[in-house]
């Protein structure tokens, strides 16, 4: 079981465990060049293929991509459709240099609307990498916030009715669809917009938040090093003062974790 921000201080790192990302702004590429939105789409998975060997050249333990959000289907039925196309040749075709490479693929989401191949896929896919564990690569499709709250609860409800009333954070951790990763350290969100449109809401408690207004399809290596930089940079409180970071650890405060120094609080 992983720490939880809010109820112990995670040990901090120069480089993010844990990076959770919003792939956005391919619709926009496409159109800057006069090309279908799918161009964008089709152009925005070479740039998973280039941020997932980069983020496993720099350590990184868990990736996180928002791929289709549970409200995308809202978009027009062409543009739907020729997305689930892509997941599923992805699925087909760059399952095995992802096993070779020893990173591990997870799907998060609900996958039953995206029909019976397609969650076959997933689940040889899921089972074919289950033994790297080099990066863990999770795709979220279909995945909403809300949908995995409410999935996590109705899941811990029907196991522990005995405890209506009584449930408690740790409780609920272990049926979130993410609960084999540690919270985010960091969350990029390319395209300019600042939201987290639904992504994971429950885990974004204390996670670092950086905006770029690069477009996924122009994001790259050094950009994903210019987002890590600023990560670096930040000071992680976790509800305390700056002060207090400068503090010896205090044992007699429960949420301080033991082994934590002063040293790796901050992480210039
Ligand atoms: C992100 O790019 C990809 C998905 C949501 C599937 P968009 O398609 O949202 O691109 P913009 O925001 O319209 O530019
Ligand atoms: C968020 O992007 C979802 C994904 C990247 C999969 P959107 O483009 O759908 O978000 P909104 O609609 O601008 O908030
Ligand atoms: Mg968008």
């Amino acid at each position: 079981m992983f720490t939880s921000s809010t109820r112990e201080i995670p040990k901090a790192t120069a480089v993010p465990r844990h990076l959770a990302i919003i792939m956005d702004g391919n619709g926009r590429w496409a159109k800057q060049r006069f090309l279908p939105r799918v161009a964008g789409h089709r152009r925005g998975v070479e740039t998973v293929r280039d941020v997932i060997r980069a983020c496993a050249e720099r350590g990184i333990g868990y990736l996180t991509l928002f791929a289709f959000s549970s409200e995308n289907w809202r978009r027009p039925a062409d543009e739907v459709s020729v997305l689930q196309q892509l997941f599923r040749t992805a699925l087909e075709q760059e399952v095995e240099k992802l096993r070779r490479n020893g990173i591990r693929l997870r799907v998060i989401g609900n996958l039953e609307p995206f029909g019976e191949k397609i969650v076959d896929l997933v689940r040889e896919a899921e089972a074919s990498t289950a033994v790297n564990d080099r990066l863990t690569l999770t795709i979220a499709a279909n995945y909403g916030g809300r949908w995995d709250l409410l999935q996590a609860m109705n899941r811990l409800v029907a196991a522990h009715p005995e405890n209506a009333g009584r449930y408690e954070e740790a409780d609920l951790v272990p049926y979130l669809a993410l609960n084999y990763a540690p919270e985010p350290d960091l969350f990029i969100r390319t395209g300019g917009e600042e939201r987290i449109s639904n992504f994971l809401l429950w885990h974004l408690a204390y996670t670092e938040l950086f905006f770029t207004d690069t477009l996924w399809p122009d994001f790259d290596a050094a950009a994903l090093d210019a987002a890590i930089a600023s990560y670096a940079s930040r000071e992680r409180r976790f509800g305390r003062t700056s002060e207090q970071l400068g503090d010896a650890p205090r044992p007699a405060d429960p949420a301080v974790s033991a082994g934590e120094t002063a040293s790796h609080r901050r992480l210039a």
